[in-house]
């Protein structure tokens, strides 16, 4: 009897917070924070840039940490995000780490907000913050 319990606590707790809290995230590919409801930035980088960009160190693309200090000008961070290749052309930063990536093409997000990408942007910060890069 008492062994039962002890396992059916067990099983309980395996089975209720965490997964369920896991399972809302990646079955629907929502990127809603469950606690807050609002947007989460980790899981809109996870799903989006994660693929080319580490939080912290190069990999297809550059590290976006403290990337709204490379660029002075946000709507056109804004903008670049959303059609990189538009930015490339008129931009002469833009160009040159274009060259420098090897031409590299940047997936276009033409529906990603500047909301979106500042929770992006604040979320890679913060891990950088936490490694002490920053
Ligand atoms: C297919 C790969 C790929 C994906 C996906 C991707 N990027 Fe990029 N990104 C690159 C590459 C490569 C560069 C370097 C410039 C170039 O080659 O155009 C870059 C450059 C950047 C830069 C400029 C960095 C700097 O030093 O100024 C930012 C900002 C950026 N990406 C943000 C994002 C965000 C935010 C996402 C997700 C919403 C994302 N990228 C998704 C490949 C990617």
């Amino acid at each position: 009897m008492i062994i039962k319990t002890i396992f059916a606590i067990i099983i309980g707790g395996f089975f209720s917070a965490n997964p369920i809290t896991e399972n809302n995230k990646t079955i629907s590919a929502e990127t809603i924070d469950s606690k807050t409801l609002q947007p989460d930035g980790k899981q809109l980088f996870l799903l989006q840039c994660a693929s080319c960009h580490h939080a912290t160190r190069d990999l297809i693309g550059p590290s976006i940490y403290a990337v709204r200090s490379r660029w002075t000008n946000k709507n056109l961070l804004y903008q670049y995000i959303r059609n990189s290749n538009e930015v490339i052309k008129k931009d002469a930063y833009a160009k040159k780490l274009f060259i420098k990536w090897n031409k590299t093409v940047m997936t276009p997000f033409p529906k990603i907000t500047n909301a979106e990408i500042e929770l992006i942007l604040n979320y890679v910060d913060s891990e950088a913050k936490r490694k002490g890069l920053m």
